[in-house]
């Protein structure tokens, strides 16, 4: 079987990192990830991507001097090297520029702890709380060029509980993250997501945790 080869990109702690490595060490998982980049150097997701075993790598930000496009460009050299054909972003905290989203258009995925079009940017739990909402969850699309914005590949949905807070519905989401990711990346990388204009044609992946 000749798997998909994919990058993971983060710039923190690397929980989502770890489910997508985890899941690739099925044998019939059909997407490899032989590289890991931070833009960090002392993200601790590093250091726990090589004890899973994986290449993993900084490509400080602020070696650039604030040149978003030169440091992409080390960014797309890296990938290209690696040989690459997908890129996972899995907390990647800087934003792309244009240039980068054309270069990997459709190999660009993305994972937000909200249930997107809602709640995009930052504190999404804290927000969904403030809104009232009666679910709240995860969504993991393609990146387009508007923060938080293309097609979505899957989404993961639980119900908030009375009284809870944000410290609590952001670790019930994580879990969810951690199933939803690994899935869709393997559903694109198949191409079970074929997309029919902005949307996979079959319709997202849909994950519950609803009790
Ligand atoms: C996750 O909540 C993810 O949805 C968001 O950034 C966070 C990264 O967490 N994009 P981790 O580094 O994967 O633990």
């Amino acid at each position: 079987m000749s798997r998909t080869r994919a990058a993971i990109l983060i710039s923190g702690r690397g929980s989502n990192m770890a489910a997508l490595l985890e899941a690739a060490a099925a044998p019939a998982h059909p997407v490899s990830y032989p590289l890991v980049l931070s833009n960090d150097p002392s993200a601790p997701g590093l250091e726990r991507a090589r004890a899973l075993g994986a290449a993993a790598e900084a490509v400080d930000h602020r070696a650039f001097g604030g040149d978003r496009e030169a440091f992409e460009r080390a960014l797309t050299a890296r990938l290209e090297a690696a040989e690459v054909e997908l890129v996972a972003l899995a907390g990647f905290m800087r934003l792309l520029t244009p240039v980068f989203v054309r270069r990997w258009r459709d190999r660009l995925v993305n994972i937000h702890p909200a249930l997107l079009p809602a709640f995009r940017g930052l504190d999404t739990h804290a927000r969904a709380l403030a809104a009232g909402v009666a679910f709240h969850g995860c969504t993991v699309h393609l990146v387009r060029e508007a923060m938080d914005d293309g097609p979505i590949l899957g989404q993961a949905a639980l119900r908030v509980r009375p009284g809870e807070d944000a410290a609590s519905l952001g670790r019930r989401v994580l879990a969810l993250e951690h199933r939803l990711f690994p899935a869709c990346m393997a559903a694109w990388a198949e191409g079970a997501l074929m997309l029919d204009g902005e949307r996979p044609a079959a319709g997202p992946i849909a994950l519950s945790d609803t009790a």
